[in-house]
């Protein structure tokens, strides 16, 4: 979809479809024809409760007038689904282009949200299923604003875009996305320097906590790493992303049911790639560097096995117990990675634990975080963008319980207590004292149950990522 932003009134955009939100105690700032919009408000077809929809038609348009609530309560979260109920609408009306009326005195974040909202709802994974004719988005849509909004509207849909390429790959099946087809899309990104590492070399530069998991598919792994300066100086952030192509669970196989889900456990890897795609386009003065861990989790007579001890790139050795406990193992080599490259500051982000989805379900992400200061950074970034951290502790107990019987650690715990802090420990000890955020999106990184969501992966991460590299490079 073609995104513009304009400071013409809608009518003036040739757009077929025009959205007017309208709040409580207010009337729509610009009627259209002989008062239509406040008749139909008089007689109550149209309403200024949040998401009520109105159709009218006047001046040779169709008008959506959507209840915007009250204007107190209106932000960024409100917009993206005032702007999906819009979307929906306009599409049922065979809409071509679409024109919001941007409400008066609203912040970027609502004008973001608009935008994004729009394209969210609008996306659709129709590459092995052609959506029917009449459900086709419109090709264009128009923000009109009495003020100059363009930069904004660029920027969101900037980023959305790249948040649907991350929906693409995490819906992508296993059998088309292999580590090594996600690695050819990483070395597509304009602007980012791209470096891959196939099976050998990783097993060769002593990952062996990363290499154990990639042992027992015939598909080679890759670890992918990408790197982006948008300045000569300052502070390096490390993004980490965990990329399980397929998680069959390893030797300790999964149950089949709903096994067909687990092409999405490279969700957090997809994120990486694509917010340090979305920074390399925005041009934005920060350094990144990237690093994603991509292989299969399969059983076969080669495959790593419980009890097996293998030794991490930092010579920590490791009790493989579980070997469906495998993100962290990738993770393990790739967080040491990223330290002993410089990164001063660290996030990871993946599809780590069913613990959290039943903490948190998909509203929240997991955040486990061994530094106040940069939780706090992350999670107001998450409030800022909608993608929703819940923070949960870190604590020497959790740690005591991933200690090894016969290496210094174990990759699972043997009581069936907190998996996902756990697991966070797990990760803990690999990231050591540098300020490190660990963000488990197993709840939130598909089948999002907002209305911009559709069934499949949400693109969770993508968002928050740049809006923590963008802060993060404001503040140095
Ligand atoms: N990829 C899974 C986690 C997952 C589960 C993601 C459900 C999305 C939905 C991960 O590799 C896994 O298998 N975790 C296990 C760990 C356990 C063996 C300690 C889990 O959480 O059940
Ligand atoms: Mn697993
Ligand atoms: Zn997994």
């Amino acid at each position: 979809m073609l995104v513009q932003a304009t400071t013409d009134g809608p009518l003036r955009t040739g757009a077929d479809t025009i959205v007017i939100g309208v709040f409580e105690g207010e009337d729509v700032a610009h009627d259209v024809g002989d008062g239509t919009l406040r008749a139909l408000l008089e007689s109550g077809e149209a309403r200024r409760d949040f998401k009520h929809l109105a159709v009218a038609h006047a001046e040779g348009r169709r008008l959506i007038l959507v209840g915007l609530g009250s204007r107190e309560g209106f932000n960024g979260e409100r917009a993206r689904v005032a702007a999906a109920v819009a979307e929906g609408r306009a599409r049922e009306l065979s809409t071509r282009s679409l024109c919001w009326e941007v409400p008066h005195h609203v912040g970027e974040d609502v004008i973001a949200g608009l935008v994004e909202g729009t394209l969210l709802r609008a996306y659709r994974f129709d590459r092995y299923k052609p959506a029917p004719e009449k459900d086709r988005p419109a090709e264009r849509l128009i923000l009109s604003a009495h003020h100059e909004i363009a930069g904004a509207v660029a920027r969101a849909a900037l980023v959305t875009t790249a948040q649907n390429r991350a929906r693409d790959l995490a819906n992508t099946p296993g059998n088309e996305l292999t580590p090594e087809r996600l690695a050819a899309h990483a070395q597509r990104l304009e602007g980012v320097n791209v470096e891959i590492w196939d099976e050998d070399e990783i097993g060769r530069a002593g990952m062996g906590a990363f290499a154990a998991v990639a042992q027992g598919s015939l598909q080679d792994a890759r670890m992918i790493r990408l790197q982006y300066d948008g300045r000569d100086d300052g502070p390096r952030l490390g993004l980490i992303g965990k990329a399980v192509t397929f998680d069959a669970g390893g030797i300790s196989l999964k149950p089949s049911a709903k096994m067909e889900e687990m092409k999405f456990d490279m969700s957090g890897g997809a994120a990486v790639i694509e917010a340090i795609g979305a920074l390399a386009q925005l041009q934005a003065p920060v350094r990144v560097l990237g690093i994603v861990g991509a292989t299969e989790n399969l059983p076969s007579g080669a495959a790593v096995k419980p009890g097996d001890i293998v030794r991490a790139l930092d010579g920590t050795t490791i009790e493989v117990n579980n070997t469906d406990a495998e993100g962290r193992l990738v993770l393990a080599d790739c967080i040491s990675y990223a330290r002993r490259e410089g990164c001063e500051r660290l996030i990871d982000i993946a599809t780590l634990t069913g613990g959290i989805v039943v903490a948190l379900g998909s509203t929240h992400a997991g955040l486990m975080c061994n530094d106040d200061a940069w939780a706090e950074q992350v999670a107001t970034c998450a409030a800022d963008t909608g993608e929703l951290v819940w923070r949960m502790p870190l604590h020497a107990e959790y740690a005591d319980m991933i200690k090894g019987t016969y290496a210094q650690l174990s990759n699972v715990t043997d009581r069936r207590e907190a998996t996902a802090l756990t697991a966070a420990e797990f990760l803990h000890h690999f990231a050591g004292d540098t300020p490190w955020a660990h963000i488990d999106i197993a709840g939130t990184g598909w089948n999002g149950h907002r209305p911009y969501f559709d069934k499949g992966g949400t693109g969770f991460g993508v968002r928050l990522m740049v809006a923590v590299a963008l802060r993060a490079g404001a503040a140095a």
